[in-house]
């Protein structure tokens, strides 16, 4: 295999000097706060080689996970918690009108990790907040350039609400507007692209799915 020039300017398979880059004292964080002990014992010339930097890498992504959900940290705080009238609505709407896409599983690859209706509000009010609402495979549901010949995966909601813009395009800048946005062509569902006759969600409705949403 002949070496590549990646954008870094370094080949692959290079050391680094911890005395240059204090950041990586995160990387060899071992839990006690203290990266740069850790690392000094790990490489106490303090030179960084290349399978140093994999090992670290690898536990840095075994530990890494999504931050606690704030907006459930919050209501918990508040002592809420179960959902309100409206957030039931909406977790009842997104049942019926969301969830055949972005589906209630625990790994969006796992179809057998897909949690019953009757599981969502414990799970959701829980800090880790743990249903990623997605599934494989694609769809085309009008946004546009499509990123696959087949559309795009049906994004994760979780943490939707940190996630602005929305869509691949970027073309939606808030919940409401996704929601709004939302129409039934006959059977097919669409995000974008509706032909004028196509049905959108009621309001009332579209404000308690918004609410559900803001949750996850
Ligand atoms: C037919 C499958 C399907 C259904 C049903 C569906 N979606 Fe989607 N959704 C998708 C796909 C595919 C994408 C990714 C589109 C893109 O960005 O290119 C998406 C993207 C989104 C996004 C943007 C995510 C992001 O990070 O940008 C939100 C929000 C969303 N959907 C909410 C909903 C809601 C709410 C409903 C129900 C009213 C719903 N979806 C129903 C397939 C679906």
């Amino acid at each position: 295999m002949s070496p590549t020039r990646h954008g870094s300017g370094n080949d692959p398979w290079f050391s680094l000097r911890a005395s240059e880059h204090p950041w990586l004292n995160l990387l060899f964080d071992d839990g006690t706060g203290s990266g740069a002990a850790h690392l000094a014992r790990l490489a106490p010339n303090g030179t960084i080689e290349p399978e140093l930097q994999r090992r670290a890498l690898m536990r840095f992504l075994m530990a890494f996970s999504h931050r606690p959900n704030p907006r459930v940290m919050l209501r918990l705080e508040r002592g809420q918690g179960s959902f309100t009238a409206e957030e039931q609505r909406g977790a009842a709407a997104f049942r019926d009108r969301c969830e055949s896409c972005h589906s209630a599983r625990l790994s969006a690859e796992l179809a057998t990790t897909r949690v019953p209706f009757d599981g969502w509000e414990r799970l959701v009010l829980e800090p880790r907040g743990p249903i990623v609402w997605a599934r494989d495979g694609y769809e085309r549901t009008g946004i546009v350039p499509y990123v696959h010949a087949n559309g795009a995966r049906p994004s994760s909601l979780r943490r939707i609400a940190d996630k602005r813009p929305y869509f691949t395009n970027g073309s939606a800048t808030s919940l409401d507007l996704v929601v709004r946005g939302a129409r039934l062509d006959g059977e097919r569902f669409l995000h974008g692209g509706a032909p004028d006759a196509a049905e959108a969600i009621p309001k009332d409705e579209a404000a308690a799915l918004v609410a559900f949403l803001r949750l996850l």
